[in-house]
């Protein structure tokens, strides 16, 4: 995909990296560069860095990378046009685009389309006579019309063909179809549809574009939900249930839930601002989400171990990434729909009351160990102190801190002095360690070990480090690129990905492009590879970039094929080994 030159020079020009990064990190400058905590992986102290001069970011804790574009395509799961477009109305730019670079946007435009004409038919299935038995499903759980249309809730009829044949007749072609996983073929090729007899929840996006379907079974079978499976429109990671809703609320807080069923209830009970996950545990991609447009969040899980399990771990990925925490337990009753309908009339107040009466995280986590301990035996006591300590070593507010440990003290009556004193060890601790993990993360993705991007590093070290230093020059200087490229070429290089990054480079070069991550972006990397290339652009030192360190980096190189080439002659005739012999006495 390839915008105009111009065009994107003059895009780049009027954007400033570190001011839209700067809506979703809280950036820290840091000499000319900034950090902050990393938007793509769950840190507590940052390694995510953006480099102002030269329009890009990377993230030496988990290796993501790129220019302003990848950062939004990566954020908010954009594609390429989407990410310009969004630039270029920021910079008061028009933006048109060729056909061919249209190509994938306009397949993502059909399976809107498509996803939306399949929940009108779904909605419109469910108040036919073939979906009477789901609307009186429904209506025994108390979900009014009103509500059912609100969620443009669908029944999927149980033939097999219902739905594909409409979509057919409507004018779609299978292929579309299958691709917006709405139908799947059988081994004799014939399309079936994927839901079938089920209730039908679409997931909605907060630009109102339908991208999936949650499908739940009426009866006993399993499984109770199917979800759609990842498209180009949809990754169940990475959005929530009905956040388009919760989003219109306007308010800072959203009840967090586990079910559909729950937002549903809650909705219906007066609370528009619930959003639930899509049937796998909570991702930081979702909570970045949340944290994206919310700074409350109220942890409503299931009542049973299994939901407060998850509760725990929701809680530790919500406080991590800033977002401030309340918790309910919701009494006598499995989840929140249950909850409403047991209390019927007064359901909506008395959850409100739930609401308010709700502790904070760490309240709940207290609360949670004091009830497995009897504090009468002195042995538990200690155990109790001990657990408490630890939760009260997580919390970050030292305000806080002394608070809660006040009152440990008055429960388990001894000196507060005693209780602080075990916390204090605790952090010193547990500050140790994360030191440990987080540098041992940041070695995972810079380690030639573990390359998945470059594997034959691992074998090739010495070239592969010529190597890097070559291209971070080229990126750097491009004006001598043009000299070096005139007596290097780039099958030269001896490590794979390496070599095809050069490739690029000459290409770049021999097309007259700015030398910039914007343009390498474009030839076909991998956001994996994006950030690499990135790490090695912004490892350059100016000071020992000279072009002596170049003719060092070639030589080396050079060695290195040479070394290459003596292996390989110990595998071949000896006639081919005198011939070499003979070449290297001529050089
Ligand atoms: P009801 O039983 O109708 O009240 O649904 P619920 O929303 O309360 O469901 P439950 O608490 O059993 O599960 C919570 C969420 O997990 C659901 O809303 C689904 O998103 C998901 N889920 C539940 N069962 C399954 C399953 O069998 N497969 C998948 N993929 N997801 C499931
Ligand atoms: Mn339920």
């Amino acid at each position: 995909m390839r915008l105009s030159e111009d065009f994107m020079t003059e895009l780049k020009s009027r954007i400033d990296i570190s001011e839209i990064i700067g809506e979703y990190v809280d950036l820290q400058q840091k000499g000319k560069n900034l950090m902050g905590l990393c938007p793509f992986h769950s840190e507590r102290t940052p390694s995510f860095c953006v480099y102002p001069a030269n329009g890009s970011f990377y993230c030496f804790g988990c290796g993501a990378g790129g220019d302003v574009i990848t950062f939004l395509r990566l954020v908010e799961h954009y594609d390429y046009i989407e990410a310009v477009k969004n630039l270029a109305e920021r910079a008061g730019m028009d933006f048109e685009v060729s056909e061919e670079d249209n190509a994938i946007h306009q397949k993502k435009l059909l399976i809107y389309k498509i996803n939306r004409d399949a929940a009108k038919f779904y909605h419109s299935s469910l108040l036919k006579e073939c979906g009477k038995e789901a609307l009186s499903y429904l209506k025994k759980r108390n979900v009014s019309l009103k509500t059912l249309k609100h969620f443009g809730l669908g029944y999927s009829p149980s033939t097999g063909y219902a739905l594909v044949d409409y979509l057919k007749k409507i004018g779609y072609n299978s292929e579309d179809i299958i691709l917006s996983d709405l139908a799947f073929k059988t081994r004799n090729g014939k399309e079936v549809d994927r839901f079938r007899n089920r209730l039908m929840f679409p997931i909605i996006d907060v630009k109102g574009n339908v991208i999936a379907f949650g499908a739940r079974t009426m009866g006993k079978d399993m499984p109770k939900y199917i979800n759609t499976s990842d498209t180009p429109v949809f990754k169940k990671s990475s959005n929530l249930f009905s956040l388009n809703f919760a989003k219109k609320s306007g308010k800072n807080e959203f009840i967090l839930t586990e079910g559909y069923m729950d937002v549903i209830s809650l909705y219906q009970a007066g609370f528009d601002n619930a959003v639930a996950g899509l049937g796998t545990a909570l991702t930081v991609n979702q909570v970045k989400l949340l944290a994206r447009n919310v700074d409350n969040v109220v942890v409503s899980y299931d009542s049973d171990l299994p939901g407060q399990k998850a509760a725990n771990k929701a809680i530790e990925m919500l406080k991590d990434n800033g977002l401030e925490v309340k918790v309910l337990s919701i009494p006598k009753a499995k989840d929140p729909d249950e909850f409403l309908q047991t209390y019927g009339k007064d359901g909506a107040v008395k959850f409100k009351n739930l609401i308010e009466n709700s502790k904070n995280d760490i309240e709940y986590k207290l609360s949670n160990v004091k009830s497995s301990y009897d504090l009468s035996s002195p042995n538990d006591k200690v155990k109790y102190i001990t657990a408490a300590c630890e939760i009260l070593a997580k919390c970050r507010n030292s305000v806080e801190r002394e608070i809660y440990a006040i009152k440990i003290s008055e429960e388990a009556n001894i000196s507060k002095d005693s209780v602080m004193l075990q916390i204090n060890k605790i952090i010193k601790k547990n500050r140790k360690k994360s030191e440990k993990i987080e540098f041992k993360d940041i070695q995972k993705t810079t380690s030639a070990l573990n390359d998945n991007i470059n594997p034959e590093k691992r074998n090739h070290l010495r070239a592969a480090i010529a190597e890097e230093s070559l291209i971070s020059y080229i990126i750097n200087n491009p004006d001598v690129a043009n000299t070096i490229f005139k007596s290097f070429s780039p099958e030269k290089m001896i490590t794979g990905f390496n070599k095809r990054v050069i490739g690029v480079l000459k290409d770049i070069v021999s097309e007259g492009k700015t030398m910039d991550i914007s343009t390498i972006s474009q030839y076909g990397f991998s956001f994996e590879e994006i950030g690499r290339i990135t790490r090695i652009m912004c490892s350059y030192k100016p000071s020992s970039g000279t072009l002596n360190t170049i003719e060092e980096c070639l030589k080396v190189i050079e060695e290195e094929n040479e070394k290459i080439k003596l292996k390989d002659v110990s595998s071949v005739s000896e006639q081919d080994v005198m011939e070499y012999i003979k070449n290297l006495k001529n050089k």
